[in-house]
């Protein structure tokens, strides 16, 4: 008998950090996708509001719904056994008061099975993260480069104001957040930070020195339609992969070829 996979949980994380492990998370978004990510051995699947973008072919994050986060993590949920699933709380439901920001985190923990959230926000939202750790939900920081806040931010641009990274990142730290996402700052704001708190910081953009890293899957397999970002490497050519199939399978249906003898069933 096999025994029954142990999956990653946020003291692991923090072990991890301890020991000086790297972290990986990946996001994912359907069932095929929350399978491969976590049969890779990834520690995180990340159900990332980057799924307006990637999935749904907007031009931000700010569409995501909560209805939207609910139905694609209920399925990444069940498909992975081993990895903690976190999922993104959408824009604006952090900005709300606190009641909403519990109210909605605790939605998706309840209605996707998974294990953690993860919201963007800067000091201003750290009583919000206070108050979702106090419910007892594993909450996550992002801070940085803030997608649902890319109008703000002028667009998607590294964000340098070392004072406010640091301040951000150790409000989030300090409210009860178990890690922190670090999205496009430099590499020496990043290390500065991932020695000042005692979480661990994942990085996106970020270089090097943080505990973790993390990439939008579509971005890691080569299957981005659109603008992939300076920091991603490709590690395989998934748009090049289905594009070849596609054309060879419409090309054996024109020739005659497809079906064959061994896919006609009587
Ligand atoms: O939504 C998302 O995919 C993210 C990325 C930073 C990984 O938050």
């Amino acid at each position: 008998m096999t025994a029954p996979v142990r999956r990653v949980n946020v003291l692991d994380l923090a072990a991890a950090k301890r020991d000086r492990r790297p972290i990986t998370m990946v996001t994912a978004y359907d069932w095929p996708t929350g399978r491969l990510v976590d049969g890779a051995g990834i520690d995180c699947v990340l159900v990332g509001d980057s799924v307006a973008m990637v999935v749904a072919g907007r031009s931000s994050t700010i569409p995501a719904t909560l209805e939207q986060m609910i139905y694609h993590g209920e399925i990444v949920a069940r498909a992975a056994s081993r990895a903690l699933v976190v999922v993104d709380l959408p824009f604006p439901l952090q900005h709300l008061g606190i009641r909403t920001a519990v109210e909605s985190c605790a939605r998706l923990l309840k209605e996707t099975g998974c294990q953690a959230v993860k919201l963007e926000g800067t000091a201003g939202q750290a009583d919000v993260i206070a108050g979702i750790a106090a419910a007892g939900i594993p909450v996550m920081g992002h801070v940085g480069l803030r997608p649902q806040a890319v109008h703000q931010l002028g667009g998607y641009r590294m964000q340098r104001n070392l004072e406010q990274l640091m301040n951000d990142a150790r409000a989030a730290a300090d409210a009860g957040a178990f890690a922190v996402l670090l999205e496009c700052i430099p590499q020496e704001a990043a290390r500065q930070i991932t020695q000042a708190i005692g979480v661990p910081t994942i990085g996106i953009g970020a270089g090097p020195h943080c505990d973790g890293q993390v990439l939008v899957l579509h971005d890691l397999v080569g299957l981005s339609l659109d603008h992939v970002p300076k920091f991603v490497r490709a590690y395989a050519d998934a748009k090049g992969v289905i594009g070849d199939g596609l054309e060879r399978w419409r090309k054996d249906v024109v020739d005659g070829e497809f079906p064959g003898p061994r896919e006609t069933l009587g």
